[in-house]
């Protein structure tokens, strides 16, 4: 690899940006889990910001004033959701990881802009001629004037052309982490990856914010200045702070040329691993498709790009104690993961198992960034293969019925009761079934699917054979829950723990299993 290649590489890029913000004299700091301690509002850490929310709404402090990072983020939930542009795109991820500068009411909006423009055009070489930058054009509603003071900055204090200074509204360039919390007016560095003659005909500026995969965002300077009430009041904070964020599997592209992020170092382990295990025959790398027919190749690239994507926020989140469950976060994991495997064995070919294998290339690759990657390595391969397991014994009956069901669809509507037995006997999430219908043409009757869901939550109250809060005798346990010791914070398995409760939970209907659960004085 030469010189200039082996500096475009994913694990040089990472470093070159903690590099340079240590060079300003920022802290650098560890990516924060994927799962966050102590906040309720949110249930995957979603931004880089995330873990100093206590120091920008000044209930907590750091022993420094400027920070930088990379942070996992997972964007599948709440108010940043990407999920549905996973794969389908070239440029969407479920985890990727967000490359961060702070400020803690130390610099504010000159620096960020400065540095963020001498990292991207003096170090890394970016053509001014290429980027477009977006200021907030203010906000009646919100109270908010037009950002002319980050306008002018990006004048005096850059070479960007002034005709790629934007003004935007609040949908682009306000940004928020919730409907609470830290907030502010934001600016935005945009690329355009066109060719000359392309970018002669039509202006980049025409594109920004666009949904054009050749004119993308790649980093966002956010001034935080507020916090957000959750009912559209914005509440000064005590300082002005700074939050950067930069896509890492964007810049990575950049930098190597490509629009696409799966185009990079960061896939190409795993889309190659991919295709030596699928059992088509035509399907030899994610460049390299005998497929002759145009949509049959496309179809073949979503999925590998969706399995590529999937297996890194799976991979991650359970080194993080996200497990795949029935509720909640786990349900989160378990959708994703069913999402992969389904794109794994209709557009792919597998029949058994496959995602587990995808592991030790993604894990070769990133292990020496994200050592949790290592240090739970047995326990992520066991939890993707028993959970692939679970869900390939009813894949194949469940996508029968599907089809059946579609035939017989008398409208563009799939029925609820259909989209319910899917979930219910075959372990197909809703948001599965909607997206295979999508593909059909047909949307789900979500209200019906809601009903059967609610009524199934109502019987299986009205049947537990033991009220919340007492055991198999009917004794009262509610202290005894208490009790239970939450090792999690520091391993993952334990031995040795005791049983101190059980209660049993009959069947919703006649035949069906019982359930038990168990509370352990450890856990
Ligand atoms: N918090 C901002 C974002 O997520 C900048 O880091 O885009």
């Amino acid at each position: 690899m030469s010189a200039s290649l082996e500096s475009t590489r994913s694990e040089s890029v990472r470093q070159a940006f903690l590099d340079f913000f240590a060079e300003k004299q920022h802290e650098i700091v560890r990516s924060a889990s994927l799962v966050p301690h102590d906040d309720p509002t949110l249930m995957f850490t979603n931004a880089g910001m995330n873990q100093f929310k206590d120091v920008f709404l000044a209930t907590g402090s750091r022993p420094y004033l400027r920070a930088a990072d990379t942070q996992k983020c997972l964007r599948v939930s709440g108010k940043h959701n990407d999920l549905e542009e996973v794969g389908v795109d070239t440029y969407h991820h479920t985890l990727f990881e967000m490359l961060g500068n702070w400020s803690f009411g130390d610099y504010f909006k000159r620096e960020a802009i400065a540095w963020a423009w001498e990292l991207l055009v003096d170090r890394w070489g970016l053509d001014p001629q290429r980027l477009y930058v977006t200021v907030h054009e203010g906000d009646e509603a919100l109270g908010l004037e037009p950002d002319d003071e980050a306008a002018n900055l990006w004048r005096t204090e850059t070479t960007v052309p002034h005709d790629h200074i934007l003004y935007a509204d609040s949908k682009d360039n306000f940004w928020s982490m919730g409907d609470t919390g830290p907030c502010g007016p934001c600016s935005e560095i945009h690329v355009d990856l066109r060719s000359d003659e392309e970018r002669a005909q039509v202006p980049g500026k025409q594109l920004v914010n666009a949904d054009d995969p050749r004119v993308i965002e790649i980093w966002n300077l956010v001034f935080i200045q507020y916090n957000a009430l959750g009912d559209g009041r914005l509440e000064p904070l005590a300082a002005q702070h700074v939050d950067t964020g930069m896509g890492f599997e964007r810049i990575v592209a950049v930098l190597q040329g490509s629009s696409s992020t799966y185009d990079t170092d960061l896939f190409a382990p795993i889309f190659a691993r991919l295709a030596e295990l699928s059992p088509r025959g035509d399907v030899k790398g994610y460049d390299d498709l005998h497929i002759n027919d145009e949509a049959e190749r496309e179809r073949v690239r979503i999925a590998m790009r969706v399995v590529a994507d999937h297996i890194r926020a799976v991979s991650f989140a359970i080194a993080d104690g996200a497990m795949p469950s029935n509720e909640g976060r786990g349900y989160v994991i378990r959708r994703i993961l069913r999402r992969a495997v389904r794109y794994g064995y209709q557009s792919l070919g597998f029949t058994e198992p496959f995602l587990y294998e995808l592991f030790e290339p993604l894990r070769d690759k990133m292990a020496g960034s994200f050592p949790e990657l290592d240090e739970q390595a047995g326990l992520i391969v066991r939890v993707i293969k028993a959970e692939e397991e679970g869900f390939l014994r009813t894949l194949e009956t469940g996508l029968k019925l599907f089809d059946e069901q579609v035939a017989q669809a008398g409208s563009d509507t799939l029925s609820g009761d259909a989209a319910f037995l899917l979930h219910d006997t075959y372990g197909f999430p809703v948001d599965l079934t909607e997206l295979m219908a999508r593909e059909q043409g047909l949307s789900v009757d979500k209200d019906r699917y809601d009903e059967l869901m609610q009524e199934q939550k109502d019987r299986a109250r009205a049947a537990t054979a033991f009220k919340s809060g007492q055991n198999v005798a009917g004794e009262d346990t509610a202290n005894q829950l208490s009790d239970t010791e939450f090792v999690g914070y520091e391993h993952v398995q334990d031995t040795g723990a005791k049983i101190i409760d059980a209660r049993a939970i009959e069947p919703a209907s006649e035949g069906e299993p019982f359930t038990y659960q168990l509370v352990l004085d450890r856990t």
